[in-house]
């Protein structure tokens, strides 16, 4: 099986956060102890990806690769690439062909956090099959806001309907898409929808068509949240807060990731950027190694 590659999109305008993003990348805003875009990071390693390239406006490109030089070596490579103008989502696909060299991926949106029990089981069963993609529906109030699912009587997947104006289901299509091979193939023939974006919803269609898209369910019990507005920043953030502190752990700790994965061993990870006692995060990664050491 060929390695799955990943891609993060973390351009786009910013523009439902404004005027907080007239200066700063969204995507770079603190969710309570890290930057936003941890958690998509965290999503793709935890499907055991460990070649990522993070998409970015020209203006803010450089953010990001300062970023990733001071989580310092973890284990995964990371490569960025500029989208000049927010053509939309499934236009990453294109940018990211030379990256992709013919791999299946897995693209996630750059204000997407999942949490759950689980999880790394269903991404496990979505990375495996590199033939046709997977997507993840999520049941929501606000539908509308969304791509939502719209299913047959047997379950079945029918239709995508980008934003719809009127009531098809309460599942939104929620913002990680796994592509086999043929991803970047289907974006090129993708036309622009009228506010000229190649529409993710667009290429998802291609997959029903030829009956090669598979949907997961994430239920009861299970986090999905949008952190892209400032409503859902701020949920998001009480939401880890509200978790971290309660069980003393820390949600998308990239850091933590890569040492239970093996790809980085104790004396390296020791010799990490963030490990220092100045934040609570830095502290948490010393702990980590003493119960590391600990447990040996
Ligand atoms: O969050 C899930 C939803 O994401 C899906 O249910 C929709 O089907 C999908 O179209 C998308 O809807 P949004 O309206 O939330 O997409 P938005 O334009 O806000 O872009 C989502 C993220 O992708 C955002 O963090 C910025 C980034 N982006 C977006 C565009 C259009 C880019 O990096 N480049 C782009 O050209």
């Amino acid at each position: 099986m060929t390695k799955r590659k990943g891609i993060i999109m973390a351009g786009g305008s910013g523009s439902r956060m404004n005027p907080i993003t007239n200066a700063v990348s969204k995507h770079l805003l603190q969710v309570y102890d890290k930057p936003m875009i941890y958690y998509p990071i965290s999503t793709l390693m935890l499907a055991g990806i460990r070649e990522i390239l993070i998409i970015s406006t020209p203006e803010h490109i450089g953010l990001y690769k300062n970023l990733i030089k001071k989580i310092g070596k973890i284990g995964v490579d990371f490569k960025f690439h500029v989208q000049e103008k927010p053509k939309g989502i499934a236009h990453g696909l294109i940018l990211a062909e030379k990256f992709l060299n013919g791999s299946p991926c897995a693209l996630i949106l750059g204000d997407n956090l999942f949490y759950g029990n689980g999880f790394s089981n269903l991404l496990h069963q979505a990375n495996k099959n590199d033939k046709g993609a997977y997507i993840f529906s999520y049941k929501v109030k606000n539908p509308n806001q969304y791509g939502v699912v719209k299913f047959d009587r047997n379950n079945k997947i029918v239709s995508i309907i980008e934003k719809p104006k009127v009531f098809i289901s309460n599942f939104a299509v929620t913002g990680l898409y796994f592509y086999d091979s043929h991803g970047v193939e289907f974006a090129k023939k993708l036309k622009p929808s009228n506010r000229g974006e190649l529409e993710i919803t667009d290429l998802n269609l291609q997959y029903i068509k030829n009956n090669a898209l598979k949907v997961i369910s994430l239920n009861r019990g299970f986090a999905w949240l949008d952190t892209g507005t400032p409503q859902g920043l701020l949920d998001s953030a009480n939401f880890i807060a509200t978790i971290e502190k309660r069980q003393g752990i820390k949600i998308s700790c990239l850091e933590e990731i890569a040492l239970h994965k093996s790809w980085i061993n104790i004396t390296n990870f020791k010799k990490l950027p963030n490990y220092d006692t100045n934040s609570e995060y830095g502290k948490y990664l010393i702990n980590l190694a003493d119960d590391f050491d600990e447990d040996k």
